[in-house]
């Protein structure tokens, strides 16, 4: 087995409620509802990753699949700068591959995993979002097992590609409310995908908004670790305690 590295994500509680950080090897999953910082951590990890080991890093290069439009190339320029990283260098390291259906999604797995084989190292494949397509695509009545399954075959590759190419996968994820669970102060919300998205995720953090800019990772479910909570802000240079 590979040396697992941990990649920070640039705020030190919120590592230390992970064990050191996003784990390289396995599937980290992020759910929250909007704005609750899931594309401003997916951001930062992809510039962290860039870093040395001695700095929290793990000395590769970024895949940002995005699914939604979301990636901001000024904002990589921002997080650079706070880490004292060269701006243009960072995002020639960050290869961002555009998805607009699912199964173009799942397709492209194959020549990113060519890309990293041949032109590595790389240490992180971000995306973002891991089920907004299927949704849309299979959305009809009656297709939700069809959806669970070619979703199943999507991250039985991801997880393949984890661990073989020890790189840390992290998976941003929509959440729903959930009609099973009632609380007086806010709608108790779960993460979409099933059972499916569920087993696969190895580490599963739910973000939270807290007071004014303020925001809350829980660790929900972590194979080493217990479940906590770390507060953490979004600024300009990126998540941070
Ligand atoms: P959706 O994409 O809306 O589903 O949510 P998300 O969880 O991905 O939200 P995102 O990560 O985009 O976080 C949005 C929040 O990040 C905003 O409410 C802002 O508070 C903050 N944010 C975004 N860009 C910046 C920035 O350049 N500087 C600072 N300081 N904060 C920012």
């Amino acid at each position: 087995r590979k040396r697992c590295i941990k990649i920070t994500t640039g705020a030190k509680t919120f590592d230390a409620i992970l064990g050191g950080g996003v784990e390289s090897g396995s599937i980290t999953e992020a759910y929250g509802e909007f704005r609750t910082g899931k594309t401003q951590l997916s951001h930062t990890l992809a510039v962290t990753c860039q870093l040395g080991f001695d700095q929290g890093g793990g000395q590769g290069k970024c895949i940002y699949l995005d699914t939604e439009g979301n990636f901001r190339p000024e904002r990589i320029e921002k997080i650079a700068d706070r880490f004292g990283l060269d701006a243009d260098a960072t995002l020639d390291n960050i290869i961002v591959a555009r998805a607009y259906a699912s199964d173009q999604q799942c397709e492209l797995l194959k020549p990113l995993a060519a890309l990293i084989a041949e032109h590595g190292p790389f240490r992180m494949l971000i995306i973002d979002s891991i089920i907004a397509l299927f949704r849309v695509d299979y959305s009809g009545r009656g297709e939700l097992s069809e959806r669970q399954q070619k979703l199943g075959q999507h991250l039985s590759a991801l997880t393949r590609l984890a661990e073989d190419m020890n790189i840390a996968v992290f998976l941003v994820n929509q959440c729903t409310a959930d009609p099973g669970a009632m609380s007086l102060f806010a709608p108790v919300v779960k993460p979409v995908g099933g059972n499916v998205l569920a087993h696969a995720s190895c580490t599963r953090i739910h973000l939270k908004k807290g007071r004014e800019n303020c925001r809350v990772a829980k660790v929900v479910d972590s194979p080493s670790m217990p479940e906590a909570e770390a507060q953490f802000a979004i600024t300009d240079g990126g998540i941070a305690d």
